[in-house]
């Protein structure tokens, strides 16, 4: 059982039925908002179309290479799709230096296009001549398919020189710089695009793509009519379209005011984007750590855990000094462990602390604020996923998902199925699946479908 002082604690982030419909209308009615032209200015969730309007046949061939920038890590792909036949991927990882993340933006694409140059050498693809699909995950406004401009830095990044600009042309021109490899960029794509294209590859039922990682967005298909900001030449001869939500900056005009705690409000005004992606600061990785360890903090400081230890004190100063200590990956593991041994929960303790031996009634209060927060963040993303699924004609709606988050966590799908039942309109069936390289494979079958359109 846990104790009453640490349910009182974390009162504020368990959402009561009420809050979850509140947040559910409030949600569908930003969603109309984003879509319709007159009020998209006003809108937080911004619901830009993608250009993309065919989903895999899965007859899709051929060679593509794929850029992923938008997590932790950059990544060079080179996908071989083959039908209906398995894909082969290869792939690098790069580092994206913190430097990079908030130096100039020309510096940016002149390591990406370094790093490409350097995988293209590798696979001795110099004169090869691909198609690239880069999946660019930041808000973007589309001209097209391989036009996107910037409209603002989310997950930590925040170089100069590139909000406003087409960061197409942008990679183009860093190519053209260094003048060593003849690479035609055809398509740019957000990763939660690259998931549902990914999923719907293998899933024909698939309608929804959604990331739980460092960051936290989902985007649909959405019949044209209802798209008012895609030109009438982007209209003809085209049903539907892919619509990016960027769902993270929902809450931006108070909506989420009457659920966001204390905790919520900090971790904003510490970060590089205050007053931005509300709704993302409740449920991505780069955030949820950083909530506990806050949570945590308190807890120490009103002595409702680790009672009996006499170095509360300096627990209280390692957690109030080092930020970001807590890491979104610890809360999985947390969550892994089983009573009474709480492995996980205790090398982590150990870790944070240097306690050896923590108690039981302690581990279990450590466990109880993990799994609070991150239950909020999966009730807030069924919320999102519900809307889209609600607005979608079909009866049956596959939702493919990805992300660090919901990848590693042992319990996020099982919290948003929760709530998703509670939700989902009662004459509709749906599913969720877990993508495999959205980013990656789904450039490609972006750039595949797109030359094939063409
Ligand atoms: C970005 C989205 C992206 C999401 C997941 C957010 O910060 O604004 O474009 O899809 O992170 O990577």
């Amino acid at each position: 059982m846990i104790d009453v002082e640490v349910r009182e604690l974390m009162q504020p982030f368990l959402l009561s039925d009420y809050q979850v419909q509140e947040v559910y209308s409030r949600f569908c009615n930003e969603i109309g908002k984003g879509l319709k032209r007159s009020t998209h200015a006003q809108a937080n969730t911004k619901c830009f179309p993608t250009y993309v309007h065919e989903l895999p046949t899965g007859n899709e061939m051929g060679k593509y290479l794929a850029l992923d920038l938008g997590g932790t890590n950059f990544r060079v792909l080179l996908v071989t799709l083959k039908g209906h036949h398995d894909d082969t991927v290869q792939s690098q990882i790069y580092a994206v230096p913190k430097d990079l993340m908030i130096g100039p933006g020309v510096e940016l694409f002149d390591h990406i296009a370094e790093c490409l140059a350097k995988f293209v050498d590798k696979h001795e693809m110099r004169n090869a001549h691909l198609p690239l699909g880069f999946t660019f995950s930041f808000p973007c406004v589309q001209m097209g398919l391989k036009e996107a401009m910037l409209t603002r830095w989310t997950k930590g990044f925040d170089c100069p020189g590139v909000e406003g600009e087409d960061v197409g042309r942008m990679l183009h021109e860093a190519i053209q710089r260094r003048g060593d490899a003849d690479i035609a960029v055809v398509a740019i794509l957000n990763d939660t695009t690259g998931t549902l294209m990914s999923c719907a590859h293998r899933n024909p039922e698939c309608r929804v793509g959604v990331i739980v990682g460092t960051g936290c967005n989902a985007c649909y298909l959405e019949d044209v009519q209802n798209v008012e900001l895609l030109e009438h030449q982007f209209r003809r001869g085209h049903q539907q379209v892919i619509v990016n939500i960027e769902w993270g900056a929902f809450g931006e005009s108070g909506q989420l005011d009457f659920v966001r705690t204390e905790y919520d409000k900090e971790v904003d005004r510490k970060s590089i984007n205050c007053s931005e992606q509300l709704f993302e600061k409740m449920t991505s990785g780069m955030y949820l750590g950083e909530l506990v360890r806050l949570v945590l903090l308190r807890a120490i400081e009103r002595n409702i855990i680790f009672k009996l230890s006499p170095k509360r004190k300096e627990y209280v100063e390692t957690l109030q000094h080092k930020v970001h200590i807590y890491e979104t990956k610890h809360i999985s593991e947390v969550e892994s462990d089983s009573f009474p041994e709480f492995l996980n929960t205790r090398r982590i303790i150990k870790q944070l602390f240097g306690l050896e031996k923590a108690t039981v009634e302690d581990c279990q209060k450590f466990k109880y604020i993990c799994e609070c927060v991150s239950r909020r963040a999966a009730t807030l993303v069924a919320i999102g996923i519900s809307g889209l699924i609600n607005r979608i004609n079909d009866r049956k709606v596959v939702v493919g998902i990805d992300g660090s988050v919901y990848r590693y966590h042992p319990k996020f799908d099982a919290y948003i199925r929760e709530t998703m039942h509670k939700l989902v309109k009662s004459d509709k069936q749906f599913d969720i699946m877990l993508s495999e390289d959205g980013s990656g494979r789904g450039a490609a079958l972006v750039a595949a479908v797109a030359s094939k359109t063409k």
